[in-house]
């Protein structure tokens, strides 16, 4: 069995222990933050992304490295390939960390995007992009953003101004609104032999620019837009010769899938398959990088995910509801913060949107 080191202690690296100890593995990780959430399930080092110095000693030990967070620097993770083998190769991390490389990725793989306008170097390009647009468009942060920060929607321009005396510091892409009915996940799992996976889509519903809840419909539910996401994703992977699991967002459209984010790793949208399919989100990956036989993946029960956010729920009233699991990721409450997700896993579609509706009033969101 292996010894598998984790870049990033968060609860996604803590999940990935919960599923992979089971198999007999031992775990790893490294991160900056002490009191990490995945300290309980593996020894922990604590240094920064960048110490490449630090870094290297952490995966001399390790039979694969593997990340739960997309922000190693590319240089650092690619060293590490040195001295460990790193699974997914450090590549995808290239086109997840900056957005407009992560669109023209995209858009050269086939798959459509938001329209966006790239670079953004002044404020003058700034109004003539927004023009461009429609007149409404979205200010983002190349780098670094995540739960909706580094994001401002401009609508005139007094917005503009605004955005850009807080923002014109950092690199930025503006990309139009798409108007979208609805948005979902695909997360897909690709093995070393390069044979795909991919989980049922998941429709995500945000609050706060935070994911709020997940919804995984049966596999009857859009079978046609289900294909074509799997075929944009698979496609991705075979592209970056991916090893492990792999999400984009979409926005919906009709009938018309646009890609929105990519995150090369396991991802919030997939905790409800820890509870709904055979095989979770999590164990795929480790499956994946460990050379474990992967097989089609299966849902076995209609499961919506509810993020824990801000405060922490009463066990007592959440687990009341019969069919409900509760997670918690071992972190200090603060706003916005998440904190454990709560997963409600019924036979139909139709009595789960029942429970989650009466389950949402005891799960906190303090932002
Ligand atoms: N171009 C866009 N058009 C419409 N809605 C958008 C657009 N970009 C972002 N959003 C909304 O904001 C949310 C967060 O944006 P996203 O780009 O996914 O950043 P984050 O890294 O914070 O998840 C999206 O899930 C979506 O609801
Ligand atoms: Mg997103």
């Amino acid at each position: 069995m292996s010894h598998i080191g984790v870049i990033g202690a968060g609860q996604l690296g803590r999940m990935l222990a919960l599923a992979g100890l089971p198999l007999g593995h031992q775990f790893s990780f490294y991160d900056p933050n002490p009191l990490s959430p995945a300290r309980s399930v593996g020894a922990l080092t604590v240094g920064a992304f960048d110490d490449v110095e630090r870094l290297l000693s952490f995966v001399d030990d390790c039979d694969v490295v593997t990340y739960e967070f997309e922000n190693v620097p590319v240089s650092v993770a690619e060293a590490l390939t040195e001295r460990s083998i790193v699974l997914p190769n450090p590549s995808a991390l290239r086109f997840s960390q900056h957005r407009a490389t992560e669109k023209q990725f995209l858009q050269a793989n086939g798959i459509e995007t938001a329209p966006f306008v790239y670079p953004v170097p002044t404020v003058e390009v700034l109004l003539e992009a927004v023009h461009q647009l429609g007149g409404t468009a979205i200010l983002k942060t190349c780098t670094l953003g995540y739960d909706g920060k580094g994001q401002r929607v401009i609508r005139n321009e007094e917005d503009a101004h605004a955005a850009w005396k807080d923002m014109g510091e950092a690199e930025l892409i503006l990309e139009g609104v798409v108007p979208f009915d609805r948005e979902v996940s695909l997360i897909a799992v690709r093995a070393a032999n390069g044979s795909c996976y991919s989980f049922p889509l998941t429709e995500n519903v945000h609050r706060d620019g935070i994911l709020r809840r997940s919804t995984a419909h049966l596999p009857s539910a859009g079978y046609a837009l289900q294909q074509a996401a799997a075929a944009n994703v698979h496609g991705l992977m075979d592209a970056l010769h991916y090893v492990g699991v792999l999400t984009v967002e979409f926005f919906v459209v009709g009938n018309r899938l646009i890609a929105n984010e990519i995150a090369p790793r396991v991802h919030n949208s997939g905790h409800w398959t820890i509870d709904g399919c055979y095989t979770s989100q999590f164990e795929a990956h480790i499956r994946a990088i460990t050379g474990l036989p992967l097989h089609p993946i299966k849902q076995h029960t209609a499961a919506t995910m509810i993020n824990i956010v801000g405060s922490l729920p009463d066990p007592q009233e959440v687990l009341n509801f019969s069919g409900t699991h509760l997670h918690l990721y071992d972190k200090a409450p603060r706003r916005g913060r998440k904190l454990g997700h709560v997963t409600i896993c019924m036979d139909d579609d139709y009595e789960r949107d029942a429970v989650a509706a009466q389950l949402e009033a005891c799960v906190p969101w303090v932002v």
